[in-house]
């Protein structure tokens, strides 16, 4: 008889944007003349950045020519691509990372839940609340959890407590754990951490001899000076720290998939007798395994983002969001609502003052704009709404001016 994973029973609820695009769904069928506007899912609405696609077309037409075909690429990601990364990511910012500590992936989203696979079953997972469901629920998936209790905390994780008291910033725990998932710009809260408080984390994960899972997918939004982009802007990260990145949100690859992560070489997990065991060696043998890495077109398109010129176009993509985040914020605040994120984040987050569904299913059939209820990241975002600024000036002035109806 062939038996289901049961972990995946433990997962209580929908993939947070399943429910979401199933209750919008159920809206749209009720009023089909609705003309909903989406600041739900953080994906962009704006055009690849010209310089993409230029780049898209010609290594497409590259591909349709017998001389210039290529089948299988590198497994890692082809060296064009992993040094421009490597000298306009992180060779800018002083940080030393080398172009084979970089692994091109089509995401953030897959690298982030992939890579607990690194880890044996009994590692202690530490997350914060709220959180990317992607790092629950790929751990639950692999077995690593107990049961969720009514407040959808499973058994078995160490939530780090993120509020308006923290800033939204989590302390090291003082609960012994092994790995810890961070995310800054944080999604969904907006939040960014300072250089002090990435070296505490550093200075924990060194102590502690654990990791630190470091998604920096929304690096690009990042205007404050001084403002760490990278984890290895902080001495001795290297040793502690894996980092994600993505062109998604950067560059408007949502729908075109290229990201990647960072393994450097001194970067160290351990065997059941204390050895270090790199954690470069076990990412390469999965990747090389279970990956066949991403188009070569796209491969081109992601080199171009990072060209003077493709850089150049990013920017101002990026620029545009942020503008509208500033937006919503200041709508919000107008109504006395205390808004964290939008200076260096897409994503505004606010106390709604009501259960987070209710506002969600308020604004979705009142206003007719799709948000994101905050306690779908965890039950500290119990009375939240996160509302993303990846679409249209326009669109979002629009739903701002329905929203602050409801408002009042
Ligand atoms: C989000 O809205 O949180 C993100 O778009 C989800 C993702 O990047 O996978």
């Amino acid at each position: 008889m062939i038996r289901a994973n049961p972990n995946y029973s433990k997962i209580q609820a929908n993939y947070l944007f399943a429910e979401i695009a199933a209750r919008v769904k159920a809206c749209q069928a009720e009023k089909p003349s609705a003309r909903l506007i989406r600041l739900g899912i953080g994906d962009v609405t704006q055009p690849l950045p010209a310089a993409c696609v230029e780049a898209l077309e010609r290594a497409s037409a590259e591909m349709g020519a017998a001389e210039t075909f290529r089948g299988y690429g590198p497994d890692y990601g082809y060296a064009f691509l992993r040094e421009a990364i490597a000298k306009n990511d992180f060779e800018t910012r002083g940080c030393d990372i080398s172009p084979d500590e970089i692994f091109v992936s089509d995401g953030a989203k897959c690298d982030t839940g992939n890579f607990q696979e690194m880890f044996d079953s009994s590692a202690r997972i530490a997350v914060p609340d709220p959180v990317y469901p992607v790092y629950v629920d790929s751990n639950v998936m692999a077995g690593r959890t107990g049961a969720a209790a009514k407040s959808g905390r499973y058994e078995g994780i160490v939530y780090l407590e993120c509020n308006e008291e923290n800033g939204f910033v989590p302390a090291p725990p003082k609960t012994p754990a092994d790995v810890a998932y961070l995310c800054f710009p944080n999604n969904p809260t907006g939040a960014v951490a300072s250089r002090e408080q990435l070296a505490a984390w550093v200075e924990w994960a060194r102590t502690n001899d654990a990791l630190i899972l470091f998604d920096a997918a929304y690096e690009a939004f990042i205007r404050e000076e001084g403002v760490p982009h990278s984890i290895y802007e902080i001495p001795g990260a290297k040793e502690v720290a894996v980092e994600f990145r993505s062109f998604s949100k950067t560059a408007g690859f949502t729908g075109t998939r290229c990201g990647y992560c960072v393994v450097p070489a001194q970067c160290r997990a351990f065997d059941s007798a204390g050895a270090r065991i790199p954690l470069q060696t076990l990412w390469k043998r999965r990747q090389s395994t279970k990956f066949n890495g991403v188009a070569y077109p796209v491969q081109r398109a992601a080199e171009a983002a990072l060209s003077a010129e493709g850089r150049a176009q990013c920017k101002a993509l990026v620029d545009g969001y942020l503008a509208n985040a500033a937006i919503v914020a200041s709508r919000l605040e107008r109504h006395g609502l205390k808004c964290t994120g939008a200076k260096n984040s897409p994503y505004v987050w606010f106390d709604c003052g009501m259960d987070s569904w209710e506002f969600f299913d308020k604004v979705l059939r009142n206003a007719e704009v799709v948000v994101t209820p905050g306690v779908g990241f965890g039950s500290n975002g119990a009375g939240f709404i996160r509302i993303s600024a990846f679409n249209s000036r326009e669109n979002v002035e629009e739903a701002m001016d329905r929203i602050e109806k409801i408002l009042g």
